[in-house]
């Protein structure tokens, strides 16, 4: 297994490195950038654990003294990925003397991954970052391909760009201090790639969770990173369709942490759902065996989620018709035909009704 993956796109070519090493880090980082300058941003927790580690590793970059480690921390969470947290980004960038010549590091996870990237390619119109994820979802998921973003009331995601980091350092020892929820979250990511593209990664999996722990981090997360890169350097803006399917579970997913006000689940324990439900559809729309659906239900199962709440199937809806995805007032959702074969395909809202009333 390579440590490096390199993202060749149109856009901008950069490696994703997974690696223990901090030497392989400052090395790497060394190639991307020059700058002296640094600005961490990070969120309350992971403040606590981690940044010191990483201001000091930065710090050892440069034998002078010139290095200079400024930080911005937010509150941890959905909640803290707001225009006013952006705000306050820009605020404290200025009064520390942030510059086109500065690098923003991202620290932590797909929080602050999303809003770190939308702050870095807005600040003075576009500035240097890295990702530099703590969380097994921010791993495997959020910290490639350049989606950023912040959310507006009871809309996901609704703002962001297109911006592509300079260098995503993957190093799996962050992932210590992760509470077991959070890596179950970011597990369901994991599960998602294995259900789009590839049966024998199900099957590993699925041995893993029956297992009960996970015996190589570094495989998994290299499994999913060369899956999402295949698929972003086909359609880099998700345009062409093809990344598309990467929202696997994610129509369901979105409308159901907009209607627990972002409070309630996890992303990646509300795209469990949305993989069950999107599932759900393939099989009432024929599109999909029942031994197809059995497996998946058995992989999520294992994960161990309960959707306990009431759902109003109407209000429900409504909120599935806000996704980016939905074209002339109609539901597009990727669906299920077999283990590692999906495809987006337009829903009618009868058929999205009659699966949420059986379901819920
Ligand atoms: N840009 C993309 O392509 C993309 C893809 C998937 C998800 N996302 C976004 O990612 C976000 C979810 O990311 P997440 O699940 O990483 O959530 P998160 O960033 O909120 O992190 C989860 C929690 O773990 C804490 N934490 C982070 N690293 C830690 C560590 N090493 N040790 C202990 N605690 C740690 C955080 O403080 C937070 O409380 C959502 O906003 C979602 O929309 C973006």
């Amino acid at each position: 297994m390579k440590n490096l993956i390199p993202v060749n796109l149109k856009s901008q070519k950069y490696n994703i490195l997974i690696s223990q090493s901090e030497n392989d880090f400052l090395k790497n980082l060394k190639k991307v950038t020059a700058t002296t300058t640094f600005f961490i941003i990070t969120d309350k927790n992971v403040k606590k654990l981690h940044l010191k580690y990483l201001s000091n590793l930065l710090k050892q970059r440069s034998n002078d003294s010139k290095v200079s480690v400024k930080t911005a921390v937010i509150s941890a969470g959905e909640t803290g990925k707001n225009i006013k947290k952006l705000s306050f980004l820009y605020n404290k960038a200025l009064k520390e003397s942030i510059d086109r010549n500065s690098c923003v590091i991202a620290l932590g996870g797909g929080v602050i991954g999303d809003i770190a990237g939308f702050f870095a390619a807005t600040y003075m119109r576009g500035i240097d970052f890295i990702q530099v994820p703590t969380t097994l979802l921010a791993m495997i998921d959020s910290s490639i391909g350049g989606k950023t973003a912040v959310n507006i009331t009871k809309c996901k995601n609704i703002v962001g760009v297109f911006y592509q980091p300079k260098l995503v350092w993957i190093n799996i020892c962050f992932l210590i201090t992760l509470p077991s929820q959070h890596i179950k979250n970011g597990f369901a990511e994991a599960i998602k790639y294995a259900l789009i593209f590839d049966r024998k990664f199900y099957t590993y999996l699925k041995k893993e969770l029956i297992n009960g722990f996970i015996k190589d981090f570094d495989y998994i997360i290299y499994k999913c990173c060369f899956y999402k890169v295949q698929v972003v350097k086909k359609d880099e803006k998700e345009i062409s369709g093809v990344r598309t399917t990467l929202n696997f579970g994610h129509t369901f997913a979105h409308a159901l942490e907009a209607y627990t006000s972002y409070k309630k689940f996890l992303h990646g324990e509300a795209v469990i759902f949305g993989m069950l439900f999107a599932s759900l559809v393939s099989l009432k729309l024929k599109l999909c065996s029942k031994k197809t659906f059995k497996e998946v239900k058995q992989i999520l199962t294992l994960l161990d989620f309960k959707l306990n709440v009431k759902i109003n199937t109407r209000q429900l809806l409504n909120l599935m018709k806000k996704d980016k995805k939905t074209t002339s007032g109609n539901i597009n959702l990727v669906l299920i035909f077999k283990i590692g074969k999906v495809k987006s395909v337009s829903v009618r809202d009868d058929i999205i009704l009659n699966v949420l009333k059986n379901w819920s």
